[in-house]
């Protein structure tokens, strides 16, 4: 293909793409062949009640899923273009393009520094001062540079939820992914905190790829292009974030939206 080709394709290529996926946890069906695309440089929220399969699909686009007994994954899922279940797709080499952040912050019981080297040094090769170089540039990506740049040798438990919850982006940023998945990053975090985390979400997408699962959907609203309203493991609507939340078209949709809406004016 000519080389002006080759780009025009990428560009018009998703970035990540699930076709007909279902997952299985032995015999519980917990997705339900689910398609969906997700463009480059977006972010996409995925929505939906307790136990409606977000997580679940969440872990599909870096094979997590692999990780646990029991489960089967079904259909394609398709990060470039290429199907990551194909046997010949090492998972660590995924992992390492599609990064992951918990709901709960994971520091591990290292300093600052070694916790955002963590990933680099596993791989070997790299010399300190590349090393010293991503970490840095991590840091400032995740935005807590500027509050851990003189304390980089202290432990990284020392610090607040809302900045080990940035240093664990800075770790899965620091190996250079080029998808980022959250699931619930916030949940666990005060609002100050929060907030810094969804500007934080709103910069990284000119470099990354985003999909994240949220309860909040103030949150949806504020970080995501795109949002996925999950229910009982089906993918029901998928549509622009505003289209969705201002005319949703599916009753279930509607109904869900509605609750949470209702449920944050109650807790004020
Ligand atoms: N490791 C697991 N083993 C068995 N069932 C699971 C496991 N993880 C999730 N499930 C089930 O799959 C369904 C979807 O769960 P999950 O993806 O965690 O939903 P959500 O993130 O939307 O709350 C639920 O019925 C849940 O009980
Ligand atoms: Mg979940």
């Amino acid at each position: 293909m000519h080389r002006m080709g080759i780009v025009v394709y990428l560009c018009g290529m998703y970035k990540l793409e699930a076709r007909n996926v279902s997952v299985y946890y032995g015999t519980v069906q917990a997705i339900k062949n689910v398609t969906m695309g997700v463009a480059r440089h977006t972010v996409t929220a995925l929505i939906g009640p307790s136990g409606c399969g977000k997580s679940t699909f969440l872990r599909i686009f870096n094979r997590m899923n692999d990780l646990m007994d029991g489960v089967r994954v079904e259909g394609e899922v398709l990060l470039d273009g290429q199907n990551i279940y194909e046997k010949n797709v090492d998972a660590v080499e995924l992992r390492k393009r599609v990064g992951m952040v918990f709901q709960k912050p994971n520091p591990f019981p290292k300093s600052i520094y070694e916790n955002v080297a963590f990933g680099l040094r596993i791989q070997k090769g790299y010399k300190e001062d590349k090393i010293r170089e991503r970490v840095e540039t991590a840091l400032h990506q995740a935005a807590l540079w500027d509050e851990v740049k003189d304390d980089l040798k202290k432990s990284a438990l020392s610090l607040s939820g809302g900045q080990q919850q940035r240093l664990c982006i800075a770790r899965a940023l620091a190996v250079q992914p080029s998808v980022l998945l959250m699931d619930e990053p916030t949940s666990a975090l005060d609002p100050i905190s929060t907030d810094k985390i969804e500007t934080l979400i709103h910069g990284l997408k000119t470099q990354y790829t985003i999909v994240i699962v949220t309860h909040n959907m103030q949150q949806a609203g504020h970080v995501a292009d795109k949002t996925a309203f999950f229910y009982l493991g089906e993918l029901i609507e998928y549509e622009d974030t505003r289209k969705l939340f201002t005319t949703p078209k599916h009753e279930l949709t509607q109904n869900y939206l509605t609750l949470r809406y209702g449920d944050m004016k109650k807790n004020g």
